[in-house]
């Protein structure tokens, strides 16, 4: 049965996906247009409304359209005019005029599925239309971002427009920080955090309405919330069911939206029992489209010669750059940086920011602010800002075609690991990187790849549960009673991938030689760390040496590397880091790191605690958010039962041993030939040149993780004593 299209905006087209092609008569530096059969060819229609400057206010929504402000400061405007702009801004977004027709639609269905392009106003007004119309009753209304980036600055965009404070009425919740409140109604979180929220609240009790965002990304958490979330409301909905409202005594119901710019929605709605789907036209002006006549070897060189083509050739407009990821985007802000300063003084001025998910809030929300008089700004971006985050005054996209993904390569080691791997983007987020350019006007987009390439391209990414490890999942799912298995999910991974998890976690002491769930394995789903650092810990109290872990995983646990790498200054680097160097390898050597770091915070002011980091390569950032990260382990050890304060010292095999735990399964012996071969598979591994440990030999090591170059690498690697691993075994019979 067909699923039924409902277009609740006021325009009867279906404008998905459209305005991305135009014929374009003039070949420009080696770009050419698409042909006619690069993308499928949609009826295109512009939307009625003016265009509005909407892009023009800053990060906190206060200023008024196309008004400049220097420095951050505040407007002038009083706080009366300040909501009424908002207000204005909020009635214009292409949803506004759907919005009746969405509530109508969200009362009577259970489940919505509502499609809308980018910019168009979902994820900011879906949930205040909900709570407006009192359709939440006196629930919470969460919101799933696959990203704790979007999360938090859209929350914060939200409590704006609600002339809140952020965590009060609106709030947020990522791993590791929240913002939030009794008072809170309006919740954006990430996905991970709801799936951890069903460990004390498998009904989801306080929520009358989910709302899932950015379905089509499809991660692993967004499926197992799909799945649980049919579950639930089964449970809620049907007052019959003993797991329900009799058992739980709820009264409220379950709603759940589905959202997204770019979706399979029918498959979405075949999940759900053919649930409506809705579509709400954007505002999307037409975007030229130039593919590049040979393929590009290196796309950041390619990049930085396309954004000074742009920038000597073409009329103002701020320029958006697609690349995979930070280093790049580091890289690259470099070079383009060094050459701007060499341009003529006619020229507008160039200002380059940058963002990433690991970049922090303040950094992330210069993109945001207006560029300033004579100045085109160029923003690096991942694909953070290809659906979640809409940035103002974009008119050019250079889109590289890459972006890194996590992978599972089961086929290449015995035991199969994730790595993150730099790979070709698929034809949907092209499409949606090339539609940034049209959000307020006519647009260019450049592809750094041929339009054979584009052709090539997959249409969509693989779900990422078949293609990556399931471990913590799995251990999620065991708390909740369940198995991955037996779950009905969107797609099911393959017996392979489930099997090697169930390893793992058997080998971490998590599970039982029935798979079932030990009283050890139940702590370490309460850490919202990794399974094998969590491991490291539950283990650490045996040891003695809780603190000295915490204060290793809290840093292996930070968004972005402590150690800095700067390859024009490798010899200060290496000397800055000898320091701390400790003959184990890089555990222990960030330990000695942090040591240092707190005696200097001890004493120091801010400013010398900045320069010392400076001066040692380290990164403050990963510092303070560690410090962060590791108040809410304490948290969680008191809570079931571990002595955080409890320190070994000096005792560093102690240490060693604890991580060892963890990392059991990512070891490695010396072989006769002098490589690393995988005790759990086949694999030789090669210590990574940035380990500590990468020019000497130990008769076995343990390693954070494998990278995959040209080679497989091991990175964050310690040497661990051969014999650990027969009292490995031992440890475990005993426990059996
Ligand atoms: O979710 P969707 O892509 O449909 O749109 P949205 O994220 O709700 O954004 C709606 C509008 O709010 C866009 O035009 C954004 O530019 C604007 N917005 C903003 O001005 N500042 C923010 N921090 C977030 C959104
Ligand atoms: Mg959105």
């Amino acid at each position: 049965k067909p699923t039924p299209w409902v277009d609740v905006s006021d325009d009867d087209s279906l404008g998905k996906q459209n305005g991305l092609k135009r014929k374009n008569p003039n070949n420009m530096n080696g770009h050419h247009e698409p042909s006619a059969n690069g993308h499928k060819k949609k009826k295109r229609r512009h939307s009625l409304l003016s265009d509005d400057g909407l892009q023009h206010n800053d990060a906190n929504g206060a200023g008024q359209p196309k008004k400049h402000r220097i420095n951050g400061a505040g407007p002038s405007t009083p706080q009366g005019s300040k909501a009424k702009a908002i207000a204005e801004q909020r009635q214009q977004l292409p949803i506004a005029k759907g919005r009746d027709a969405l509530i109508e639609e969200i009362r009577k269905n259970d489940v919505t599925i509502l499609l809308g392009e980018t910019g168009s106003g979902k994820t900011t007004q879906v949930p205040q239309y909900i709570l407006e119309s009192g359709l939440a009753k006196n629930g919470m209304i969460a919101v799933t971002q696959p990203r704790k980036v979007a999360a938090t600055s859209l929350a914060a965009r939200v409590a704006t427009e609600q002339n809140v404070p952020l965590g009060s009425l609106v709030g947020y919740a990522v791993r590791f920080d929240e913002k939030s409140s009794p008072e809170t109604r309006i919740k954006y979180l990430t996905d991970g955090m709801i799936v951890r929220e069903l460990m004390s609240d498998p009904l989801l009790s306080n929520y009358s309405v989910v709302i899932v965002d950015e379905a089509h990304e499809r991660t692993l958490r967004t499926d197992l919330l799909i799945a649980n979330l049919k579950k639930i409301q089964k449970a809620r909905n049907n007052p019959s069911d003993p797991k329900g409202k009799g058992k739980a005594g709820l009264t409220n119901p379950l709603k759940i939206v589905i959202m997204s710019a770019t979706l399979d929605a029918e498959k979405f709605s075949r999940f759900y029992h053919n649930a409506k789907i809705l579509y709400v036209k954007g505002r999307q002006h037409p975007v030229k489209i130039y593919h590049c006549a040979e393929s590009q070897l290196d796309y950041t060189d390619a990049a930085m010669r396309t954004f000074f083509q742009i920038h000597t050739d073409q009329p103002p407009g701020d320029v958006l750059i697609f690349l995979p990821g930070q280093e790049d985007i580091e890289s690259l802000q470099k070079s383009i940086d060094l050459y701007a300063k060499q341009l003529p003084a006619d020229k507008l001025e160039v200002l380059t920011c940058t963002m990433f998910a690991a970049q922090e809030h303040s950094q992330n929300n210069k993109a945001f602010l207006p560029t300033p008089p004579k100045t085109r700004k160029c923003i690096l971006a991942t694909n953070i800002a290809e659906t979640s985050i809409t940035i103002p005054g974009i008119k050019y996209v250079i889109d590289t075609g890459k972006c890194k993904e996590k992978q599972y390569l089961a086929r290449v080691s015995g035991g199969g690991f994730d790595t993150l791997l730099t790979r070709d983007i698929t034809k949907s987020s092209a499409m949606q990187r090339a539609g940034r350019a049209g959000r307020e006007g006519k647009g260019v987009c450049f592809r750094l790849y041929t339009e054979d390439a584009f052709n090539g391209m997959a249409l969509s990414a693989e779900p990422e549960i078949l293609r990556c490890s399931l471990t913590a999942s799995i251990l999620n799912l065991k708390t909740l009673g369940q198995n991955l298995e037996e779950l009905d999910l969107m797609d099911k991974p393959d017996s392979d991938s489930i099997a090697s998890a169930l390893k793992t976690l058997w080998l971490l002491g998590a599970l039982d030689n029935h798979q079932k769930l030990t009283p050890d394995g139940r702590q370490m789903a309460l850490f919202p760390l990794e399974p094998q650092y969590a491991c490291a810990v539950v283990a650490s109290k045996g040891y003695g040496c809780t603190s000295e872990v915490l204060d290793i995983v809290s840093v292996l646990s930070a968004s972005s590397k402590l150690f800095i790498d700067i390859s024009e200054q490798r010899d200060a680097v290496a000397e800055a880091r000898r320091k701390f160097r400790h003959s184990y390898g890089d555990h222990l050597t960030v330990l000695n790191a942090v040591r240092a770091y707190r005696e200097i915070a001890a004493s120091e002011n801010k400013h010398a605690r900045r320069e010392w980091c400076r001066k040692h390569f380290l990164n403050e950032r990963t510092f303070l958010e560690a410090r962060d990260i590791r108040e809410q382990l304490v948290v969680t050890c008191n809570r079931v039962g571990i002595d955080a304060t409890v320190s070994a010292k000096e005792d560093e095999d102690s240490i060693i041993k604890s991580i060892g735990h963890g990392l059991a399964g990512n070891s490695a012996f010396l072989q006769p030939d002098g490589s690393y071969k995988q005790t759990m598979g086949q694999t030789i591994v090669k210590v990574h040149p940035g380990s500590s440990l990468c020019d000497k030999k130990v008769p076995a090591i343990i390693y954070d993780e494998l990278m995959y170059t040209n080679q497989i690498y091991a990175r964050g690697v310690s040497s661990i004593p051969k014999s650990f691993f027969l009292s490995l075994s031992a440890f475990k019979q005993r426990k059996a």
